[in-house]
C-alpha cells in the first residue's frame, strides 16, 4: 500500500488494533468494567489528544471516572509551556502516590510534551516509582502497544524517542463535547520562537492532508457539532509540503463550502504568515467566525527580533488594519509576554502602546518563563521577577478596562449566539458564544444547548457578557 511521508502506515495502525483487541480481551475477564480518569494540561492540541487518547481507553474497555481515588488506570497529558505547568504537573503526580498505595494495582501513565523533555522523563524514572509509564508526543499512537507492554510484563516502560513527527489517521477518538470539536489541521512548529519550547516537544511542522479534514469536518458537522476549531501551531503555514499546492485559506473556502449551521474557527495564526488574503476569505465565508486569535509577544521591534518573531510593530499593525477593513465586527485577541530576558521598562511601554493602540477584545498575558534549551533561556536576564510583576500588573490593569469598554459596547444590542453548554450559576444556567466568540451567560432551557438563538446583551464584565433570550 501506497505510503506518503510522514504518515504512519495502515500496517502500523492496524498494529495498535491488535494490542487494543489483546487488552480488551483481558479487560473483559474482569468482574466489574474498568475505569481510567483522564487528565489534561495545556493547550487545545493537547485536549486534542487526549480525546483521541480516550478513544483508544473506551476501545480496549475501559469507562471513565473523575476521582484518581477509584481509577485503574491514570493518565496525565502534560504541558511545558512553562515553568508553572511543570510544576502543578509534577506535584500532582507526586501526590498520586498515595492512590497508587491505596489501590496498587493501578496503572499510572504519563504523556505529553512535558514527557518528550529528556531531562524530565530522566526525573520521573529516578524519583517517581509509582509512574509506570512516561511517553512522549511522538508514540501517541502507539499507546495500545505501550500499554500491552506494561500489563503483560508489568515493567516500567519509557518510551522517548525524539523524531522529527508523523501523522496517524484515523485514530479512535472519544470527544468531550457534543458541540464543540477541535480539529487538528497540522502538526508540530518549524518557528523557533526563541523564547518556545513548542518546537523541541512537537517536532516539525506537517500538515493533514485537505480530504482527510474535510471529511472530519463533514462528518462532525453531520452529527450535529456546531462550533468547530482548526487546530495548528500557525494555521497560516498549513499546506507546505503537500503534493497538492493548498494553502490556509483555500482549505476555509473549501470547508466553508461543507452546507449546515455551523461556525469554524481557528488558532493560532503567526502575524509573519498572516496576509489580507487570509482576512479576504475569512469575509467571503459565511461559516468562519469573525474572530482572529493573533499573537504579538510585543510591541518593541528589538524585542520581537531576540524573540525571532519574523515581524515588526509596523508590521503588525498593519496586518491589524487590513484584518479590521476586511471584518467590520472582528472580534481581535492576542497572547503577549512580559519580561522577555534583556526587556527593558521603556521597551515593554511599546507592548503597553500597542495594547492601546489596537485595544484588542482579549489578551492572554504571560509572564516569561525560562525553558531549558531554548535560545532565550541563555540570554542575561537582569531584570527582577518582582519588576516584571509590577510591568505584568500594569499591563493587565489597561487590558481590563479596554476588555470591559469593548464589553459595554455589546449592551443593548440583540446577537445571534451559540449555546454550547449548562453554566454552574443557578441565576445563568446557559453559556453561549457571540459569532466572535465572546463568552455570553443566560438563563433559559437545557434544551437550547447545541441552538443558534437571538440574544439581547443587557450586561458587561470584564470576561464576559450577560443577556436575556430576545423576541424571535
Ligand atoms: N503557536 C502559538 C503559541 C503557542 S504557545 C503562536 O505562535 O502564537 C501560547 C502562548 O504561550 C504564546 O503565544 C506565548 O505568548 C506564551 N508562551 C510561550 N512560551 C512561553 C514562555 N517560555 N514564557 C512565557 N510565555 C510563553
Ligand atoms: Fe512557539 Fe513560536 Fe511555534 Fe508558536 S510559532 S509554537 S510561539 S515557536
Ligand atoms: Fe503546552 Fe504542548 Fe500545547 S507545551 S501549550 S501542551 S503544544
Amino acid at each position: 500500500m501506497e505510503q506518503r511521508t510522514g504518515h504512519i502506515s495502515p500496517a502500523d495502525l492496524a498494529r495498535q488494533r491488535d494490542y487494543t483487541e489483546q487488552i480488551a480481551a483481558v479487560l473483559r475477564e474482569r468482574d466489574v468494567p474498568p475505569l481510567a480518569f483522564v487528565d489534561t494540561y495545556g493547550c487545545q492540541q493537547n485536549e486534542a489528544d487526549s480525546e483521541h487518547l480516550r478513544g483508544m481507553l473506551r476501545e480496549m474497555g475501559y469507562g471513565f471516572t473523575d476521582e484518581e481515588a477509584e481509577a485503574d488506570l491514570i493518565l496525565i497529558n502534560t504541558c511545558a509551556i512553562r515553568e508553572h505547568a511543570e510544576h502543578r504537573v509534577l506535584g500532582n503526580v507526586g501526590a498520586l502516590v498515595h492512590t497508587k498505595r491505596a489501590k496498587p494495582s493501578q496503572i499510572i501513565c504519563l504523556c505529553g510534551c512535558m514527557m518528550q523533555q529528556q531531562q524530565v522523563a530522566q526525573k520521573i524514572r529516578s524519583s517517581f516509582h509509582h509512574v509506570d509509564m512516561v511517553f512522549g508526543t511522538h508514540a501517541l499512537w502507539r499507546f495500545p502497544e505501550l500499554l500491552w507492554r506494561v500489563m503483560s510484563r508489568r515493567t516500567r516502560v519509557f518510551e522517548l524517542t525524539d523524531e522529527p513527527g508523523s501523522i496517524a489517521e484515523g485514530l479512535p477518538v472519544a470527544r468531550m463535547d457534543r458541540v464543540k470539536a477541535w480539529v487538528s489541521v497540522m502538526y508540530g512548529c518549524n518557528n523557533f520562537c526563541s523564547y518556545c519550547i513548542v518546537p523541541y516537544v512537537r517536532g516539525r511542522e506537517r500538515s493533514r492532508e485537505p480530504e482527510q479534514i474535510l471529511r472530519e469536518v463533514r462528518e462532525l458537522v453531520e452529527s450535529g457539532y456546531k462550533d468547530i476549531t482548526l487546530l495548528g501551531q500557525n494555521v497560516n503555514s498549513y499546506g507546505r509540503g503537500l503534493d497538492r499546492p493548498i494553502d490556509f485559506s483555500d482549505l476555509l473556502r473549501e470547508i466553508d463550502r461543507i452546507p449546515g449551521k455551523y461556525r469554524i474557527r481557528f488558532m493560532t495564526s503567526h502575524p509573519k504568515d498572516a496576509s489580507p488574503r487570509l482576512f479576504e476569505t475569512m469575509a467571503a465565508c459565511s461559516h468562519v467566525a469573525p474572530h482572529i486569535h493573533l499573537p504579538f509577544q510585543s510591541g518593541n521591534d528589538r524585542v520581537l527580533r531576540a524573540m525571532n518573531r519574523g515581524y515588526t510593530r509596523a508590521g503588525y499593525l498593519a496586518l491589524v488594519e487590513a484584518a479590521r477593513a476586511n471584518i467590520p465586527d472582528l472580534v481581535l485577541t492576542s497572547d503577549v509576554i512580559v519580561g522577555f530576558p534583556g526587556e527593558t521598562t521603556p521597551e515593554f511601554e511599546d507592548t503597553l502602546s500597542l495594547i492601546e493602540e489596537v485595544r484588542f477584545d482579549a489578551l492572554f498575558t504571560f509572564i516569561y518563563s525560562p525553558r531549558p534549551g531554548t535560545v532565550a533561556a541563555r540570554l542575561p536576564d537582569p531584570m527582577t521577577r518582582a519588576e516584571k510583576q509590577v510591568n505584568f500588573d500594569r499591563l493587565v490593569a489597561v487590558q481590563n478596562d479596554i476588555s470591559a469598554e469593548k464589553h459595554r459596547a455589546y449592551l443593548g444590542k440583540t446577537v445571534e449566539v451559540l449555546v454550547d453548554g449548562l453554566s454552574t450559576d443557578p441565576r445563568n444556567n446557559l453559556n453561549a458564544r457571540t459569532p466572535g466568540g465572546r463568552l455570553v451567560h443566560l438563563s433559559g432551557p437545557a434544551s437550547l444547548v447545541g441552538t443558534f438563538i437571538p440574544v439581547r446583551i443587557t450586561g458587561a464584565a470584564t470576561w464576559a457578557l450577560t443577556g436575556e433570550l430576545a423576541a424571535e
